[in-house]
């Protein structure tokens, strides 16, 4: 994966969000093999093929800049405990998108997270807005988005889950600069 075209680091009081590496591969595929994890993204699929992490993070490595950009979750003790990311939507709008593996769940990580990656994301990336959505079977994630700032635009759109094998319906959700 190619530094140059990596994210900052940004730091949380108690997290890190670094550029992924392709050393993350073990434990990111280990993490993801969860139908709880995989059920509420579009793209996981379940059960989690073993080679699927190293594809995943050397594509991203290659992806646009610009447009696309992943940070890996790191936690004091615990090390990679998720992905955050964000990536262009059909439109070609910027969209956020993250999971946290079970056993980091309820500490409030992913809200400190996407706090902290909206700064960067508004600040240095210079995005204007950020769309994201969430399951409707998924309140904890509305929970997260609504603390970081993020508000429902009144849509709800079928969205395709790998891991369900069927639409979800999707409320989605916007966030200002
Ligand atoms: C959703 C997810 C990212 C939350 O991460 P987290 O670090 O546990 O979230 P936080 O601790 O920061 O906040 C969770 C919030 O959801 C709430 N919550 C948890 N379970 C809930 C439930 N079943 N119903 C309603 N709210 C719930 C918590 O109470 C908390 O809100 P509060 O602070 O207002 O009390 C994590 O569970 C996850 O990765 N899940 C699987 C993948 C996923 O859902 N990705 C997002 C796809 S849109």
């Amino acid at each position: 994966m190619s530094q140059g075209r990596s994210p900052p680091e940004v730091s949380t009081p108690r997290l890190n969000l670094r550029a992924p590496s392709l050393a993350d591969a073990p434990v990111l595929g280990r993490l993801a093999d969860d139908a709880g994890v995989a059920r509420m993204t579009t793209g996981i699929p379940h059960p989690y093929p073993p080679d699927a992490a190293e594809g995943f993070l050397d594509r991203i490595g290659r992806a646009d800049p610009g447009r696309q950009r992943l940070f890996a979750v790191e936690a004091p003790d615990d090390g990679f405990v998720g992905l955050l990311g964000f990536h262009p939507n059909a439109e070609g709008a910027p969209e956020l998108g993250y999971w946290l593996g079970r056993p980091f769940w309820g500490r409030g990580y992913m809200t400190e997270a996407v706090r902290a990656a909206m700064v960067w994301a508004g600040g240095a990336w210079g995005k204007r807005f950020v769309m994201s959505g969430h399951f409707a079977d998924n309140p904890a994630s509305g929970r997260v988005l609504i603390k970081a700032g993020f508000l429902y635009t009144g849509d709800v759109t079928p969205r395709f889950s790998v891991a369900r094998g069927e639409t979800a319906p999707t409320r989605m959700m916007v966030w200002l600069a």
